[in-house]
């Protein structure tokens, strides 16, 4: 078992407690959702690899007439969520299964921390589902934890390697910038977020360009 799981499920009661102090030493959840926020209250939210529902438990109250689908292929998805279900669901699934059943479109989608988690030859799939499910008007935010030369940075990459065991592939600010030109074609970064408590931590605001 990989020793983040291990040290999870020893835990027992305390373990939400616990996984949000961890995450919290290395990304400001809460924080981020504030500038989430910020770009204004909409009907329908999609988060493409929600995990256990942190996100979306934040989100939810600082959007309360917000609708949310959390969507992961994780076993645990939407474990952890905290707040109002009747107008959150979590489905455990592949984005585009959600594409092609055609039901929702979002205001925003949502991809957080997730990228780095897809092999480079697979995340095209994730780029193709996040902008069919937003509307025409929609945007789409992505937050990366960025390559940098940092402490912090490779401090990291050690926990998501070592601790949490996962495979993972970061890449810097320019790259992402890169994939998403490739990616995401007729969709333009309109704005950033500069996130706590690491500058490594970075939101991109993308909307459709053109047709
Ligand atoms: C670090 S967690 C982030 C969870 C959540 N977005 C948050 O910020 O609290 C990364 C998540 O990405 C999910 N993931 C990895 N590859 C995925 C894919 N191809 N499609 C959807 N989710 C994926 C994993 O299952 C995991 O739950």
């Amino acid at each position: 078992m990989k020793i983040g799981k291990m040290v999870r499920k020893m835990a027992g009661p305390l373990e939400p407690m616990l996984a949000n102090a961890y995450r919290e030493f290395f990304f400001d959840v809460d924080g981020f959702a504030d500038e989430v926020a910020k770009l204004g209250e909409v009907d329908q939210v999609v988060e493409i690899g929600c995990g256990e529902g942190a996100l979306i438990t934040s989100l939810a109250k600082r959007m309360p007439k917000t609708r949310f689908l959390g969507v992961d292929v994780c076993a645990e998805v939407g474990r952890l969520f905290e707040g109002d279900k009747d107008r959150v669901q979590f489905r455990c699934a592949d984005a585009q299964v959600i594409v092609d059943e055609g039901r929702v479109l979002a205001d925003l989608v949502i991809v957080c921390d997730v990228m780095h988690h897809v092999p480079v030859e697979q995340r095209h799939a994730v780029w193709d589902a996040a902008t069919k499910l937003a509307k025409p008007s929609g945007r789409i935010v992505f937050k990366e934890w960025l390559k940098q030369g940092t402490p912090i940075y490779w401090v990291g990459y050690a926990s998501d390697r070592y601790i949490t065991g996962d495979e993972i592939q970061y890449e810097t600010k320019s790259d992402w910038m890169c994939q998403m030109s490739a990616q995401a074609p007729g969709w333009g970064v309109v704005g950033e977020m500069k996130l706590r408590p690491w500058r490594t931590n970075h939101a991109f605001v993308l909307e459709r360009t053109a047709g």
